[in-house]
Order: structure tokens, then sequence, then C-alpha cells
């Protein structure tokens, strides 16, 4: 268990590196007020015996000046410390962050549908917060506090070393109870921290969900799921104060034995004449002044074994490995014939097959439509020509290059996809039809939506094309959200077309439109078309029908109808059956 730890510890340091400079500054600077403090204590000594029992007014009427200056000092000492130091720590933390994002833009499509996306945001918000302050308060309290406690330390011992032992001897004893305490908060903050996700999850659930809860009327189960996450996170959270809080009272009564100890034998001493009463005062001052870093040393502990629960969570993210990767040396494929080839793919998200054993030749320009029952692995292809997934077994091709050879920009840049799913920005209607294609012109832009059908209802809108879409695009009909999306592949130009259900939301009018403009646009492309009405693909060259991720039946409209088999049923249910 402890060396993950300090990899964890050392891993998060690294991520300071770049802001040596700051870090070695503010170190510098806390040097300053650790020499501060040793110097209050020491001149205790002189203040005592030359002023107080002594009467020496010269010394006296500089004392007031000595306060001030030693004030001012160590207040300039604190600001380009503390300055310094947080300003590192949050750009180290911007670093974190911008590297953690980076990392789950890269993590393939099976890390991010097997992981809650509130818990990746919850990482990303809550946890690299946790982090900032091993980064910023820590390495320099830490540092400052230390040498404090040296400095102190040193002005105790240089004045009456035999004393100083005796209170030191207490030091030690403070440890056990201090990392105790700070394993008990880093256990309990990691959970915390997980319980915070699960909020998170809860609370992107609910808001991506609204219509259901509203339509369902389940708002107060909603709360109440709600209300439940929260009170798990306050379990977490009240065991990690339980234990924050004990650190104090503990090194407090610590401290008091070690001060009790140098009074007691301290007074003997100078009733004895071993010693004065300055410099009895002085070590008691030393002593008493060494509290206040002691206390701060275990916060800082805390905070640190905090930090490192929520930095284990963060480097958890890092080290997944995205399972889709680009080999290297990938070959750039530009403007493709279009030609598609699986040869012998089997494919499985879990134990489950879900393609087995596949082969299919597509040539360019060739419209090939995928039918069968849904859960067929219509989509899954679709997915697995868009590289989202790689075969288990099996390659599939691109004008003869297998597509895992292929760099996956320019895979992309050849193939565009429609989905069922259709997402927009919270953008202009604009920036979403240009969305991947960032050097479209204007007129561009216009044309792909003439061609989608969409141009009409997008003059009508306030703003026409500048018209800002709400948060996935709430303010358009499920139509309209859709022929957005199909002049955002329209625009795309791209030699291999991937429709999964790309006209499902259409009405029958609309759709018989969009048909016709996507019918030019397969003119000269390769395209797969999913549907599930089986009027919108009638005139594919050639239909497949799938089943349990085998090919059942290919052929014409017209060959699979005569052939009297899973085509047939499936068309019969559809024409047939509402009469
Ligand atoms: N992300 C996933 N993880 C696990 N199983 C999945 C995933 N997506 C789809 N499946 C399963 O794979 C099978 C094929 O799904 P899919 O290709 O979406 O079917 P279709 O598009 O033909 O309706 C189904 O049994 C489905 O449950
Ligand atoms: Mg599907």
């Amino acid at each position: 268990m402890e060396k993950p730890k300090q990899s964890t510890f050392r891993r998060l340091l690294t991520f300071a590196a770049p802001y040596k400079g700051r870090i070695i500054l503010s170190v510098i600077a806390s040097m300053g007020v650790a020499a501060s403090d040793g110097v209050i204590a020491k001149l205790v000594e002189p203040f005592i015996d030359r002023i107080v029992i002594g009467q020496d007014y010269e010394l006296a009427r500089l004392a007031p000046f000595f306060v001030i200056g030693l004030a001012l000092f160590k207040g300039i000492s604190r600001y380009v410390q503390e300055y310094f130091i947080s300003t590192a720590g949050q750009m180290a933390i911007q670093d974190i962050r911008n590297a953690l994002f980076g990392q789950s833009m890269n993590l393939s499509m099976r890390y991010h549908t097997d992981t809650a996306s509130g818990s990746l945001m919850s990482r990303i918000l809550n946890d690299v917060n946790l982090m900032q302050s091993v980064l910023s308060n820590v390495i320099v309290s830490g540092i400052r506090e230390t040498l404090t406690l040296v400095g102190l330390a040193g002005v105790a011992l240089y004045t009456d070393w035999r004393m100083a032992l005796m209170a030191f001897v207490v030091i030690p004893a403070a440890a056990v109870p201090a990392s105790t305490i700070g394993r008990k908060i880093k256990k309990f903050s990691r959970k915390g921290q997980g319980a915070m996700g699960g909020l998170t999850t809860a609370l992107e659930q609910a808001f991506s969900g609204i219509k259901v809860i509203k339509a369902f009327a389940t708002e107060e189960q909603e709360k109440k799921k709600f209300v439940g996450q929260n009170l798990s996170y306050y379990h977490f959270i009240r065991k990690t104060i339980k234990y924050a809080a004990l650190s104090s009272p503990v090194m407090e009564v610590l401290t008091s034995i070690g001060v009790a100890a140098v009074l007691w034998y301290g007074l003997h001493r100078v009733l004895a004449g071993e010693m004065t009463q300055g410099q009895l005062f002085s070590v008691l001052a030393a002593i008493v002044m060494m509290y206040t870093p002691l206390k701060r040393l275990t916060k800082v502990n805390n905070t640190v074994q905090q930090a490192l629960g929520a930095a284990e969570r963060v480097f958890e993210v890092f080290d997944e490995k995205p399972d889709i990767l680009e080999v290297q040396d990938a070959t750039e494929l530009r403007a493709c014939r279009g030609e598609v080839c699986f040869e012998n793919v089997s494919f499985s998200y879990d134990a489950e097959p879900v393609i087995q054993n596949l082969n299919l030749s597509v040539s360019p320009g060739e419209v090939v439509a995928l039918v069968g029952p849904s859960g067929a692995g219509k989509s899954t292809l679709a997915g697995l020509i868009s590289r989202f997934y790689d075969p288990t077994a099996g390659r599939i091709l691109i004008d003869g290059l297998d597509i895992k050879s292929l760099s996956t920009r320019s895979l992309h840049a050849n193939l565009a996809l429609v989905d069922q799913e259709t997402f927009l920005f919270n953008a202009t209607i604009c920036e979403n039809i240009s969305y991947g294609s960032a050097d479209a012109t204007t007129e561009e832009v216009e044309a792909a939506a003439r061609q989608a059908f969409a141009d009409d209802f997008i003059q009508l809108m306030p703003e026409g094309y500048q018209t800002l879409i709400g948060d996935r695009g709430v303010r358009l009909s499920g139509g309209q959200r859709q022929r957005l999306c199909i002049a955002r592949a329209i625009l795309r130009n791209a030699p291999i077309l991937l429709l999964d259900e790309a006209t499902s939301a259409l009405d029958t009018e609309s759709e018989a439109m969009v048909q016709l403009a996507l019918s030019n646009l397969m003119r000269e492309r390769t395209t797969f078309v999913i549907a599930h009405r089986l009027s919108t693909v009638k005139h594919a060259d050639r239909i497949l029908v799938l089943e349990d991720g085998r090919i059942k039946e290919s052929g014409s409209h017209t060959e699979l109808l005569a052939a009297d088999g899973l085509y047939k049923r499936l068309h019969d249910m559809q024409f047939l059956e509402p009469k």
C-alpha cells in the first residue's frame, strides 16, 4: 500500500516541474518567514534579561523598530511565498486538467460507453481541484513550516540543549497519531470523491433526461435518488471531518506535555541559578511557537492525503490505454475510391458475438442497404467501418488498405456518418453544419443545407444561419435536427457515406424530399444505408439482410421478394399488416 502512494506523489510533482522557478522563489521567501520566527524567539532572551530585568533604556527605545521591521520582513516574505506558489499550483492544475480532457477525448468509444460521463466530469472538475492543494499550499507550507520548526528548534537547542531535548521527546510521539489520521483521511476522502462522481452523474442524467422525467412525472423519485446520493457523499465527508478535526487537539495536548516538562525542569534550573529567566522564556517561547508549525504540518499531511486520494482517481484515467491506437507511420488515406471490404470480420462487445465471420465486398459508388431486426448488428457494422471499435478477428479494408494502418484523421476525412442520434452542439446553425469542415465557406454551408432541404426552415429562423440553437438542439424538431445532421454530412463531401437510420425522424413527405437529396449524394459515393423503413432501401444496388451478426440474404429488392425469405417477411409486416 505504501509504494503506490509514493509514486502518486512523485507523479504529481512532475506536473509542478515546469514551474520550478516560481517554486524556488517561493521556497526562498519561506526561508525568510522561518528566519523571522527564529529571530523573534531568540530576541525574547535579551528582551527579558536586558530590558525588563537589566533596565537597558537605550535598547528599549530600539525595540519597537525591531518589532515593526521584523513584521515587515516577514510580511513581504510571506506575500512573495504565497503569490508564487499559488500561481505555480494553479498553472500545474490547469495543465493536469488540460491533459485529462485531452486523454478523455483520445479514449475510445468503448471507454466512454462503459464509463458514466458524470464520473469523468467529476474527476476533471472536483478531483483536480483537490489536487491543487498539494501543488500550491502543501509544497511550500510543508517546506516553510519545516524550516520554521528547524529554526525554532535550533534557537531552543542553542539556548539550552538539555531543556530543548526534553521538549523534543514529544515530537516523534506526535508522528504516530498524525500518520494514522492521515491514512484515514485519504481513504474516506477517496470514497467521498467517488460519491461526488455519483452525484455528478445523477445531475447529468437528470438534466439530460428532464423531458422523460417530466413526462413520466418522476420528479419526486429523482429528488429522492439525489438526496440519497448527496447523503452518501456526506457520509464519507463526515468521516474525513472527524479525523481532520481530531488532529489539532491531539497535537495541542502533546505539545502541552512538552511545555509542562520544560517548565518544570527549567524553573528548577533558574532557581538553582543555572540559567537566566530570559533563557528560560526564550526556550519556552521557541517551544510554544513550534506548536503552530507542528499543527500546520499535520494539517498539510491531511491535505496531502486527501489530494493523493483524488490524484489516484485522476491518474487512473491517465493510465487508461486507448484501445483504438494509430500505428506508427500510419498511412494517409487521400481521396479514396470508396471500395470497402470485410474479410472474415468477427466482433463482440463483451462475450456475446455480435458480428460473426462476415465477408462483404462493396465496390466504389455502390449503395448497400443493411436491413434486419433490431439488435442484428447493423449499427455495429457502421461503427466498425468508423473504427469506433476494432474487429476481434478479420480485417476491414478501404481501397485495399487495412483501416488499422490508416491515420485516424485521414480515415474519418473519407467517411461521413449520419447517426440516429442527431447530436447538435450549443452553437449557431452555421457552426453546427460546418462542424468538422472548418474551412467551408458560407456559400458551401448554405448549399449543403439546401441539398438537405434544411434551407427553408433555417431562413425562417430569427437570425437565419446565425441562430443559436439551444443545448442538444431542443429548439428544433426531430426532423429539423436530422436534416441539419444530413447537411453536415453533405458538406463533409466524403467518398464513403454511412447513414444509420438517418431519415427515421422525418415525416413521410420530408423523407421523400431528403431521400431525393440523398440519392443525388449517393450517386458518386459508396453508401451504407441502414433503415427500418424498407421503402427507403428499395432502390439500393444491393440489400443485405442481417440477423444475429450474419448476412442471411443478399440481393436486389425484387430478387429478395422473390426469394421469399426474411426480407419478404419484414416487407410484408411493414406493408400489409396495418391494413
Ligand atoms: N456499446 C455496447 N456494448 C455492449 N453491447 C452492445 C453495445 N452496443 C450494441 N450492443 C449489442 O450488440 C448487438 C447489436 O447492436 P446494434 O449493432 O446496435 O444493432 P442494430 O443497429 O442492428 O439494431 C445488440 O445485441 C446490442 O445489445
Ligand atoms: Mg442500430
